[in-house]
């Protein structure tokens, strides 16, 4: 199986890990998840975190082939396009994200935006490949968490978005609009029936009780084992109750709505009004 080099850059404050995924062989890179820094009290945008992934991938000469998004994301912006307009690549996402764009086009009253997946220059369907450098990646339709995510297979790693957590923390929320335990359990058994020795890239993570460091990388045999939702050991009947009760307490993410409206826009800010000036919008009590 190809060898690929995978550089993590977490950012604490949102808990999302982005990827710079590289061929050795060519040089030719993939990043995955970029985020744009946001400060909700200033409303702020920043490209701190974005800047140190771009340090890397200049310093060690790689070129960008690919600017992916394991979905839409609903607790942090998206920094695909300081990232594209800083690297070069193609972005890409779920084929399903017409279905995210119609249903927040609606909460968000975003009358210019298509609902196609045209702000993307590439969108995947479940088993389609691509290539970085010498490396196939594959794709995985993984919905669940949303209808339009995916996880990307590369040589060995694979980069399973919110799907899974760390397996001491489980698996991702099922609440959103069109989300569904169900098919999350469909979807996790899926990225767990790779080889066991397949190395697990999380989106996110925020410690588990008892343990005081951040991890993002697990694999397969150790998620099989002792995933804490969903071992091995566990059948969809009671995965699908186990999630939906806890999906029922949780809040909101403290950045669901100015993630949301832009990143539906493959990441782009709103167009400023006539006076320059770029607005988020705050629909109330729909969310
Ligand atoms: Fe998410």
């Amino acid at each position: 199986m190809s060898e690929v080099t995978v550089k993590a850059f977490f950012d604490e404050d949102t808990y999302t890990v982005s990827y710079v995924v590289s061929d050795p062989g060519s040089g030719r890179a993939a990043v995955i998840d970029a985020v744009l820094d946001y400060d909700p009290n200033a409303g702020r945008t920043a490209h701190h975190s974005a800047d140190k992934l771009i340090a890397y991938v200049r310093d060690t000469g790689l070129t960008v082939d690919w600017i992916l998004e394991t979905h839409v994301h609903a607790d942090h912006l998206s920094g695909a396009q300081f990232v594209k307009s800083q690297l070069g690549g193609k972005n890409a996402i779920g084929e399903h994200i017409g279905t995210v764009q119609s249903t927040f086009k609606d909460v968000f009253n975003l009358t210019d935006l298509a609902v196609d997946g045209s702000q993307f220059d590439r969108l995947f369907a479940d088993g389609d490949t691509f290539q970085i450098g010498n490396i196939e990646a594959r794709v995985i339709a993984t919905p669940g968490h949303t209808p339009a995510c995916v996880t990307y297979v590369i040589g060995d790693c694979a980069f399973v978005g919110d799907t899974l957590f760390m397996p001491d923390y489980g698996s991702a929320r099922t609440d959103f609009p069109g989300g569904s335990a169900a098919q999350l359990y469909t979807s996790i058994r899926k990225i767990l029936s790779l080889p066991g020795e397949t190395r697990l890239f999380m989106c996110h993570d925020y410690k588990a009780p008892g343990r005081d460091e951040f991890a993002w990388e697990t694999t397969v045999n150790e998620q099989n084992e002792r995933n804490v939702h969903i071992s091995k050991h566990v059948t969809a009947e009671e995965f699908v109750e186990m999630r939906e009760s806890r999906d029922s307490k949780l809040g909101s993410p403290k950045l669901i709505l100015p993630s949301i409206q832009v990143n539906v826009n493959a990441g782009h800010l709103p167009e400023p009004d006539d006076n320059g000036i770029s607005y988020l919008k705050i629909p109330l009590d729909t969310i």
